[in-house]
């Protein structure tokens, strides 16, 4: 059966938690319309009790933007929760996203609080958010180094308290696709609420693995998916959405799940997002990079130019990108750069590429990618030769 997977975006929170991101107000009401476009279900606006601008943007993207959810996050303390109930209070689908960390090291280091405090601690700022919102996210920071039965603990508490979406923060991005997934058969299991309430992850990337880990977690029985728009976040950031919707789009058979996302709107979004947050889209970055739908071997190419899917998984028009390109370089071969002479409008038997094609050779050993105007002063070359 094919089950909905809610996306949930933080670019707005989590992703400005990256070093040297700060959106403006404008640029966040901007970047929410977008993001509510593009197809999210749940956008978290911000941290009100952070900053004075942070609370303004919380307030002014509730009130705006009505085709989603829209999230403020709180700890687990009362002047947080009080932020978030000022800043929606107007909102006509304001939500809580309330926070504690429960793994060891968090409550012993950084909490100085036992178990049985956090989870008195959960118990009361759970019910109080539930006072006022009908929809309460509760997230067990550091879920994934936390014990295994104190978690199921947490989260049976958090339930009990009026919470309806328990999210699974992967925070320091510890966990890998097995782990998780065994995490949350062992959830399942163990808690008897677990299909009467949403279950959300929340991956980090600091191994690498926050896109595999929210996938593998869709697999066994997560059905809310938390990042941001190009993987923008704490430290090395946070699953990147994009990555997540185009898995799902291209081995649906595999996923067996739907989202909201209008992946067509994906490089759009990309864009806006590099640009506000003033950090470039690397070019190997899976699905919006410049080298994604770029083929520069010879091998490649040649496959490629005889039927496209050899080498590429999904079209670039599918995420809204233009066109593949067909680089030249020094391993490219000659279909790849007979097809560019063609397009470049030279006719060119398969006897004139005998000659041509040592010629590219020899340019292309010496530089890393063969323009347009190198090609046609290999022609010029080539046509000299032939006139001698
Ligand atoms: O990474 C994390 O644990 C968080 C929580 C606030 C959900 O961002
Ligand atoms: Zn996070």
């Amino acid at each position: 059966m094919t089950k909905h997977i809610q996306f949930f975006d933080t670019t707005l929170r989590d992703g400005e938690q990256t070093i040297g991101v700060n959106f403006s107000i404008q640029d966040k009401i901007m970047l929410a319309q977008k993001i509510s476009d593009w197809g999210a279900d749940v956008i978290e606006a911000g941290f009100p009790v952070a900053s004075e601008n942070d609370f303004k943007a919380v307030r002014q993207i509730g009130q705006t933007i009505t085709n989603c959810n829209i999230i403020g996050l709180a700890r687990c303390v009362k002047k947080d929760i009080d932020a978030v109930i000022r800043a929606l209070a107007d909102a006509p689908n304001g939500q809580i996203h309330v926070f504690i960390a429960t793994s060891p090291i968090h409550r012993e280091a950084k909490l100085h609080m036992n178990q049985a405090a956090v989870i008195k601690k959960i118990t009361e700022c759970v019910s109080y958010a539930r006072q006022s919102f009908e929809h309460v996210e509760f997230s067990p920071e550091d879920a994934t180094r936390t014990e295994w039965d104190f978690l199921v603990k947490a989260i049976r508490t958090a339930i009990k308290a009026g919470a309806d979406v328990i999210n699974i923060p992967d925070t320091t991005g510890y966990t890998n696709p097995d782990e998780f997934g065994a995490l949350f058969d062992y959830l399942k299991k163990n808690i008897p609420e677990f299909d009467r309430v949403t279950f959300s992850v929340h991956c980090h990337n600091d191994l690498g693995m926050a896109t595999a880990n929210a996938l593998a977690a869709i697999k066994h029985g997560a059905t809310r998916i938390e990042g941001t728009i190009n993987g923008i976040g704490e430290r090395a950031g946070n699953t990147a959405l994009e990555e997540v919707a185009a898995a799902m789009y291209v081995r649906k058979d595999f996923y067996q799940a739907e989202n909201h996302v209008n992946l067509k709107k994906t490089f759009e979004i990309a864009k806006m997002v590099s640009e506000k947050s003033k950090m470039p889209i690397p070019h190997n970055k899976p699905i919006t990079g410049a080298n994604v739908f770029a083929h520069e071997s010879g091998i490649h190419q040649d496959g490629f130019l005889k039927n496209h899917a050899t080498y590429e998984i999904l079209t670039p028009q599918s995420v809204g990108i233009a066109h593949s390109s067909i680089p030249l370089g020094k391993l490219s071969g000659s279909h790849a750069v007979a097809t560019k002479l063609s397009q470049l409008g030279y006719q060119v038997s398969s006897a004139d590429m005998q000659e041509i094609f040592p010629i590219f050779k020899q340019v292309a050993d010496n530089q890393a990618i063969v323009s347009n105007d190198d090609l046609r002063q290999i022609m010029q070359q080539f046509e000299k030769v032939g006139q001698m």
